[in-house]
């Protein structure tokens, strides 16, 4: 008992003098790496001096004139997947299918094949040099997010450590990709209603009702302005049935009328279309608008029984022209004719029509394959199918495929 004192009394002393001596070490530690960065960092700036790139800047030219988006899927495991997943530490959990126990491999290794001329095989290199010193800026919702994380992914495993960051910008629902030696930006914004809804927190939006204030789109439009490329895809949160329409502020939420999702769309093109006219310089920034994209939630549109998914899909839809109920075709021509509008106008927005060869791809869903926010019930766990995600799209995967179609189109008119 007598000897026990001194003996803790000494472990506390030794306790205290190792977390001392410990944040020394890591103060040395610190400095130490800081030091290898910087001659890593001036190192690689050297070899860029010295060795200038020179790329065929024809490529993306000769392809003027050709429906990209009409074509077919062709299985090519040379060229795909264009990165792997564990080699991207920005794949979020929603996407992250390998991660999350997907085994199969075959739905990362499917090239888009247009009929009339071939894609240039994709180059992170030659994308980042031809991106220079651009900003571009992915706005939309969890779809739109899966397709940034791809073009992340695509471009971020030919930067160095040190040469790249990625954050989530204050108090705005904008999250930024930099590559520093490209001085090249890649954002994404989350609003994906276009305009401000109850849904504008990027992680806390679930309600049973949808509210949106349909003509208040400058509170996010702002931090729109100053890009050179523009993204945009709505369609996914216009989905359900009714929504309530606020006339005036959050604060005062007594005004409000309900709309069906229709009449809702038609009235946030029409925002959306107004302010794009308005307030961007189109000289300087070109906008996109990405068509809708299927889901999979009805086996026997497909051939299978009762109520299965994309659950256990591993093989695409080898049918031409395959529909799944889900996509609303009456939107997608809201869309179109909005756009031809802005086009009288003067203002060119090009749509990116993923839309038909989404439609094939019941493959490449995460399924089960992903992070659950909530545990999953004994129910559940026995009907696996309940709970699939048959609506985001594993990476590496299809939304690859989108950025190749959407570069085609910014790399020939950013020269
Ligand atoms: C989208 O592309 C498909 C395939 O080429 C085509 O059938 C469809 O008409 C296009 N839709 C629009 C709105 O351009
Ligand atoms: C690529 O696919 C072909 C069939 O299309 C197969 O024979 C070959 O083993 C595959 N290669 C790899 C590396 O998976
Ligand atoms: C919305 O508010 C405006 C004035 O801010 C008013 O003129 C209009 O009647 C209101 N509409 C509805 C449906 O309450
Ligand atoms: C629009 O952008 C172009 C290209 O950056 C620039 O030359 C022009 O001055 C801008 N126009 C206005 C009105 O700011
Ligand atoms: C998944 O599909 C394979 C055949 O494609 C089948 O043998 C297997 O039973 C299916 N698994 C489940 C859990 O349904």
């Amino acid at each position: 008992m007598r000897k026990k004192k001194p003996l803790q009394t000494v472990g506390i002393w030794n306790v205290k003098t190792m977390v001392e001596s410990g944040v020394m070490m890591l103060l040395i530690i610190g400095a130490l790496v800081t030091i290898v960065f910087y001659y890593v960092d001036i190192d690689h700036e050297e070899q860029k001096a010295s060795r200038p790139v020179v790329y065929d800047t024809s490529v993306y030219d000769s392809l003027e004139g050709c429906d990209l988006f009409s074509g077919k899927w062709v299985h090519d495991n040379d060229s795909y997947p264009l990165y792997k997943d564990l080699d991207c530490p920005y794949i979020y959990g929603d996407f992250a299918c390998g991660q999350y126990g997907r085994m199969d491999s075959k739905y990362q290794q499917w090239r888009w094949q247009p009929h009339a001329c071939n894609l240039p095989r994709f180059d992170a290199k030659e994308v980042l040099e031809r991106l220079r010193g651009k900003r571009v800026i992915f706005i939309g919702d969890s779809v739109t997010r899966n397709q940034w994380v791809s073009m992340v992914c695509m471009l971020q495993t030919v930067i160095p450590l040190g040469r790249k960051k990625m954050e989530k910008v204050r108090h705005v629902s904008l999250f930024t990709f930099k590559a520093f030696d490209y001085d090249v930006s890649i954002d994404f914004y989350w609003a994906p209603l276009l305009v401000e809804s109850n849904g504008d927190h990027p992680s806390k939006h679930r309600t049973n009702e949808r509210i949106v204030r349909i003509k208040s789109i400058e509170k996010h439009a702002k931090n729109w302005i100053n890009a050179d490329v523009l993204v945009f895809n709505s369609y996914l949160w216009w989905r359900m049935p009714i929504l309530k329409i606020l006339n005036g502020s959050f604060e005062d939420p007594k005004q409000y009328n309900i709309v069906d999702n229709h009449n809702g769309y038609k009235m946030v093109l029409k925002t959306w279309s107004d302010w794009l006219h308005t307030n961007i310089n189109h000289t300087r920034t070109h906008s996109y608008f990405m068509s809708m994209t299927a889901t999979h939630h009805k086996g026997v549109e497909w051939g299978k029984k009762g109520n299965q998914n994309c659950f256990n899909e591993t093989e695409p839809i080898t049918k031409d022209g395959f529909w799944e109920s889900g996509s609303d075709l009456k939107m997608l021509m809201m869309l179109e004719s909005s756009l031809n509008n802005l086009k009288t106008k003067g203002v060119n927005v090009q749509m990116i029509n993923i839309t038909q060869l989404t439609q094939n791809r019941k493959d490449a869903h995460p399924s089960i394959h992903r992070l659950h926010y909530s545990p999953l019930s004994d129910e559940q766990r026995s009907k696996p199918s309940s709970y699939a995600d048959c609506t985001h799209w594993c990476l590496p995967g299809v939304p690859d495929i989108w950025n190749e179609l959407l570069l085609a189109h910014v790399l020939r008119k950013h020269k």
